[in-house]
């Protein structure tokens, strides 16, 4: 059982206003959030292009919260030094965009880093299951990658179940994290019944609806209570 006292909100500021960027990641700061989620895309694994090393680094210095940067990188490799600066972040990359998974797993934790690894919606759990055991993260794309403001996929949600098996049942320390569409509703309790660990929300919490401390506060109430299977 998992109860909601270990489940961790993760704000992407993808979707905060980058014209006030350092307040947005401050707010949300103070509003209790646990991470700050930085998507990173590359223009090829995915369509778009985010920010690069530079914004990171003024992201990191608006918060004392660990960053949990997620890499839409192809073949990221060459480029985990610029995003390895901080021992407290955490680094995640895509198990469809490494060539040797395996290798560059090592290469974060070598660096000292809490490491991750994503899967896409179309992806099987197969393609993480062998380096699991390493892992601190394994973070399930609950929409295909490369924007944020789309709809939660629901069918995502078995493989977090699966995931959350296999790690209970081999007793591995693994958290199970879940981005994109996720919202103070149905998609936050379900992905928390499943198993999940770590919600990502993007508009759900940076939008102009309502100021982020009672977007968080929405989150935060509506996964009170709300036990995994
Ligand atoms: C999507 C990104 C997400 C995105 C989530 O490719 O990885 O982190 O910012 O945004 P929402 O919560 O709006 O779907
Ligand atoms: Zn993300």
């Amino acid at each position: 059982m998992v109860s909601e006292a270990y489940i961790q909100i993760a704000p992407s500021v993808l979707a905060a206003d980058f014209s006030n960027l350092g307040q947005q990641v401050r707010d949300v700061t103070d509003a209790g959030a646990d991470l700050i989620h930085v998507d990173i895309m590359d223009g090829q694994f995915v369509p778009s292009i985010s920010f690069g090393e530079v914004v990171v680094d003024a992201i990191r210095k608006s918060t004392h919260l660990p960053l949990n940067i997620h890499l839409m990188v192809l073949e990221p490799d060459n480029l985990l030094p610029s995003f390895m600066k901080a021992p407290t972040d955490q680094i995640i990359v895509h198990a469809e965009a490494c060539r040797d998974l395996h290798r560059t797993v090592t290469q974060i934790k070598d660096g000292g880093h809490q490491v991750g690894v994503a899967i896409n919606p179309d992806t099987s759990i197969s393609a993480v299951e062998e380096v699991l055991p390493q892992l601190d993260i394994v973070l399930v794309m609950t929409v295909n990658p490369g924007f944020g403001g789309q709809s939660f996929i629901p069918e995502t949600m078995d493989k977090v179940k699966r995931l959350r098996e296999i790690i209970r049942s081999e007793g591995y320390a693994t958290q199970i994290e879940v981005d994109g569409g996720v919202k103070a509703d149905w998609t936050a309790q379900d992905s928390v019944r499943a198993g999940a660990t770590i919600l990502v929300a993007g508009t759900a919490i940076f939008n102009n609806q309502e100021p982020v401390s009672q977007s968080m506060e929405r989150m935060r109430g509506c996964i009170h209570g709300v036990i995994s299977t």
